[in-house]
């Protein structure tokens, strides 16, 4: 059996090198004081308040969240300035919401006539003002209205109700990870940040000032966050960055934080061995081919000739040619095609310093409702 560094670590289990996180958080943050925008990190991407507070440190002017839950518990972990970049319609929760902002500052999106209705009434019964983005689809074709007559006017109606406060408008343009390629996601990002601009241009023509025009996902980031007159960006991904980045051009390998450590448990056969990382370990995020890249359910580190081709719930296959000399025993890392998914499956990451295991940090918002 290989003797290896993290044999202390029961497996399955999330490794984050504190030096990539450092460095991408670094980076993230020069970079929007590069573009003179605001950063606000999309939380879901770690689910860790201890993390959020080094992003803050680093120049975050706040978070985002996409849960309620998530937001409470960081909230609960010190955390100001929350941004809720989801819909919330649901009396209960906005009640919910409505507490959270005793505390902390909080804004939250809308995209519905009702939604708008809903926020207001809310904040009306408990004579608070809240701040309302306006959601844009920018063409991932999830939540946000399109950028044309009826976002003026919802905006109009968000201005109009008294218990709100226009807080301007946001996009997420989750389709650039679906991107043939690079030249496409930066032709994505620029168009995010156009469409958006030009939006609040034409709001202000209307008389409706938009204080925040925020935009961004790691894979368009470094293009929408330059265009004028954008405010604030909002990526997640980029404190781990995965495998998805990497096929896409926006992160190496040596940029991703984040691996799962799995043992070898079975050499069944000449041709593959088993670990004990399945899908409830590692998601069924299934892998893009860039090239000859690597295929699969992530790449496994250090042995480019190996391939996560399945996932059963408790085990991974891994196939490999029979001169391969991965035995039972041994310890791996595979870097996962989509590491917020990874997140939400861990209760903890083991932070790993100087190639040694440092500390164990508990993943406070994980199966956020
Ligand atoms: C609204 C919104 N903003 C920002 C992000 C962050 O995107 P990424 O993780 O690609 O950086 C997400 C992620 O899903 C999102 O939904």
């Amino acid at each position: 059996m290989t003797k290896n560094k993290f044999e202390t670590i029961d497996t399955p289990a999330p490794l984050v090198r504190e030096a990539i996180l450092v460095r991408n958080i670094t980076d993230m943050a020069g970079f929007a004081q590069q573009a003179g925008v605001d950063l606000r990190p999309h939380v879901k991407a770690h689910k860790i308040p201890r993390l959020a507070r080094i992003q803050v440190n680093q120049g975050a002017v706040g978070i985002t969240v996409s849960k309620l839950d998530e937001a409470e518990t960081m909230a609960e972990g010190g955390l100001k300035d929350i941004f809720v970049a989801s819909p919330i319609t649901e009396p209960k929760k906005i009640k919910r919401l409505l507490k959270l902002s005793d505390r902390t500052g909080v804004s939250v999106v809308a995209d519905s006539r009702e939604g708008v209705e809903a926020l207001a009434r809310g904040a009306s019964e408990k004579g608070k003002n809240l701040k309302v983005l306006l959601a844009i689809d920018c063409g991932f074709n999830l939540c946000g209205l399109p950028s044309d007559e009826s976002a003026v006017k919802l905006a109009r109606q968000i201005c109009e109700e008294e218990a709100l406060e226009f807080g301007g408008i946001m996009t997420h343009a989750g389709h650039s990870y679906r991107a043939e390629g690079p030249e496409i996601v930066q032709e994505i990002g620029l168009d995010e940040g156009r469409l958006m601009v030009d939006l609040a241009a034409r709001l202000k023509q209307e008389g409706l000032e938009c204080p925040r025009v925020s935009v961004g996902s790691t894979a368009t980031v470094k293009m929408a966050g330059m265009v004028k007159g954008v405010t604030e960006i909002c990526p997640g991904n980029y404190i781990f960055n995965d495998m998805a980045g990497v096929a896409l051009g926006v992160a190496m390998e040596e940029d991703c934080a984040l691996t799962v450590l799995t043992r070898v448990v079975s050499r069944p056969a000449e041709d593959r061995c088993i670990v004990d990382a399945g899908s409830k370990t590692m998601s069924l995020a299934k892998g893009r081919q860039s090239g000859t890249m690597y295929a699969g359910f992530g790449k496994v580190k250090g042995h480019p000739e190996v391939v996560v081709s399945r996932l059963e719930e408790e085990h991974g296959v891994l196939s490999l040619p029979p001169e391969s000399d991965l035995r039972v025993g041994d310890l791996i890392e595979i870097v996962p095609n989509n590491a917020g998914l990874v997140i939400n499956l861990a209760p903890s990451v083991h932070i790993i310093r100087n190639e040694e295991p440092w500390e164990e940090w508990k993943v406070s918002a994980r199966g956020s409702k």
